[in-house]
């Protein structure tokens, strides 16, 4: 086996990346081994396994990176943090950088490590849309990681989520990258509740994001799910977008095929909204698990 191969895996997938970003992923899963995949993250590397068991020769491969290295189960209700594969020489909570904008990254919290990089394309253009005077809803927000784009790009910002941990990291992001939280409005609580609420004060944004999980429930433990219930949240949101608006609509449901997520969103449209896609960001390929469209009414 080629001792290198690591490495230069590392140097190809850099290849691919717009400058000041050190969030990346290294190995899809598929792309070596059935369900393995390895995050870049400011010079660590956080392995995931999906019903599988780290092989050797990436366990080897980190190693001999000396770079702090994690191991995550993806096919567990994992709570708890990522292990470390060796003693971490770094610190567990620090920041990467997605084209220039900042992030911080979590080791020591359980599922999810603060961002979602995947994201890193659609990030991108929302900062670019984006203008001065603008409004911008971000259902699902997580840490905020579209909020902190649409925030630098002048736009004010909605960020809501129903967990308040996830709306402090947000604040933390924004001050992270010289935005004044004070000047952007957070909402904890359930989105479908939220986007009632909106409708009935008339309150109207330019772009709404909205990337919910494929499995929620609410606070009085309602479930909602995205194969059966994304029309229905497309549809609430689009009453509370601006005339000429544009929604940001994805889903990461390895269970819902590219045909009926478009089906579904288009169910939820006003009639004469142009739907578009956008493939997954270059490192991730040949994965295609993270659908998107934006849609411009
Ligand atoms: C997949 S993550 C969203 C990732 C985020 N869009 C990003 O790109 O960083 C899902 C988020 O939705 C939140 N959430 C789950 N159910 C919710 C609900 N009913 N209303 C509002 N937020 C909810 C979770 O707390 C979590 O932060």
């Amino acid at each position: 086996m080629d001792d290198d191969w690591f490495q230069k895996k590392i140097a190809e997938k850099r290849a691919l990346l717009a400058p000041e970003t050190d969030a990346y992923r290294v190995l899809t899963e598929g792309e070596r081994w059935r369900g393995v995949s390895v995050d870049a993250l400011a010079g660590r590397f956080l392995v995931s396994l999906r019903n599988a068991a780290l092989p050797v020769d990436l366990r080897d491969a980190l190693l001999r990176s000396g770079a702090d290295c994690y191991i995550k189960r993806l096919d567990r209700e994992q709570k708890e943090p990522p292990t470390p594969l060796n003693e971490p020489k770094e610190e567990l909570v620090f920041p990467v950088q997605e084209n220039g904008a900042r992030f911080l990254i979590d080791m020591k919290s359980g599922y999810s490590q603060g961002l979602f990089i995947d994201q890193r394309d659609n990030r991108a253009r929302l900062r670019d849309v984006c203008r001065p005077g603008m409004t911008v809803l971000n259902l699902f927000a997580y840490t905020g990681a579209f909020s902190v784009c649409a925030a630098l790009s002048g736009a004010t910002t909605t960020t809501l989520d129903l967990a308040q941990p996830c709306l402090s990291r947000c604040k933390e992001n924004m001050k992270l990258n010289g935005i004044d939280p004070e000047r952007h409005y957070f909402c904890r609580g359930d989105a479908r509740h939220w986007l009632g609420r909106f409708a009935v004060q008339n309150r109207r944004f330019s772009i709404i994001v909205m990337d919910p999980p494929t499995f929620s429930r609410d606070a009085k433990g309602k479930h909602w799910r995205a194969e059966k219930d994304y029309a229905t949240l497309v549809a609430s949101a689009a009453k509370c977008l601006v005339p000429g608006g544009t929604m940001l609509c994805c889903t990461n449901s390895r269970r819902l095929s590219e045909k009926d997520f478009y089906n579904f969103v288009q169910q939820g449209v006003p009639v004469g909204a142009r739907l578009q896609t956008l493939p997954m960001p270059a490192d991730f390929t040949p994965e295609n698990y993270l659908k998107t469209l934006w849609i411009h009414t």
